[in-house]
């Protein structure tokens, strides 16, 4: 097994009141999975791929990922971990403005002291893949949506980080640049790499090689597609 959660939980407190985003949840998601995460508004996908992606802890339960019990790690040793083995997709893609696409994806790469040469060819083999090479030098801001989600991908993937995170990678999309984004996630699960995918898209769901459906902070049904 790549990651095993168990008996996540995560509770949100303040003054007045407590939220249970997170029950109790059991997961094990085997190397090389493709797994959609589905439910309703508010019950929790996000809260479990921010756990999952080391960016929030649960407030009880273990995380192993691999040999590693990541619930035991202080910060610095965390934030190693996700250098090395995780890759994020959002909503809003979230590339910073003020660099331009090839600079966002080198980022990824500086952060892992890959050297120069090396680091602009693996930004070009991104861009390709992805089909944004002909963009490399502008902005965010001058890209279109699907361009931009593209880019992000990239900068995922840049790295070869084991598990790709996506948080309603096709959110803001239309139909036509959700299809070239699923795409790309297939072929990349296709080569190896393990990603988890909230969505709020049936049809995208039924990509993934299996969905697990929330509700209320709880993992309420688990089913594996026939692909
Ligand atoms: N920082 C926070 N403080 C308090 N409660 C929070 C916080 N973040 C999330 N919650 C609560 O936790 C629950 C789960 O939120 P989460 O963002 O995981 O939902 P979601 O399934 O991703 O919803 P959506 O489909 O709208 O993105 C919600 O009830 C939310 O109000
Ligand atoms: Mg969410």
């Amino acid at each position: 097994m790549l990651i095993h959660l168990s008996r996540i939980q995560r509770l949100y407190r303040s003054d007045e009141v407590e939220t249970t985003a997170l029950h109790d949840i059991e997961l094990d998601i085997a190397q090389g999975e493709f797994l959609a995460i589905m439910g309703p508004s508010g019950c929790g996908k996000s809260t479990l791929l921010n756990i999952l992606g080391t960016i929030d802890r649960p407030t009880a339960g273990t995380y192993r990922f691999g040999d590693e019990e990541l619930t035991k790690l202080n910060e610095t040793a965390l934030a190693r971990f996700r250098r090395e083995n995780l890759g994020y997709i959002f909503q809003s893609f979230n590339l910073i403005d003020e660099l331009t696409i090839e600079e966002n994806i080198e980022l990824a790469l500086i952060y892992r002291n890959i050297p120069k040469p090396e680091r602009r060819q693996r930004v070009a083999q991104a861009m390709d893949r992805v089909g944004i090479a002909h963009r490399a030098r502008h902005y965010p801001s001058q890209l279109s949506g699907g361009q931009q989600q593209r880019a992000a991908i990239a900068r995922a993937i840049v790295g070869e980080p084991r598990l790709i995170l996506a948080d309603e990678p096709t959110g803001n999309l239309d139909t036509e640049n959700g299809t070239q984004v699923m795409d790309i996630l297939q072929t990349l699960n296709d080569e190896g790499a393990t990603i988890i995918m909230v969505t709020h898209s049936p049809s995208h769901a039924d990509l993934a090689r299996r969905r697990v459906d929330m509700l209320d902070g709880q993992i309420v049904i688990s089913v594996r597609n026939a692909i």
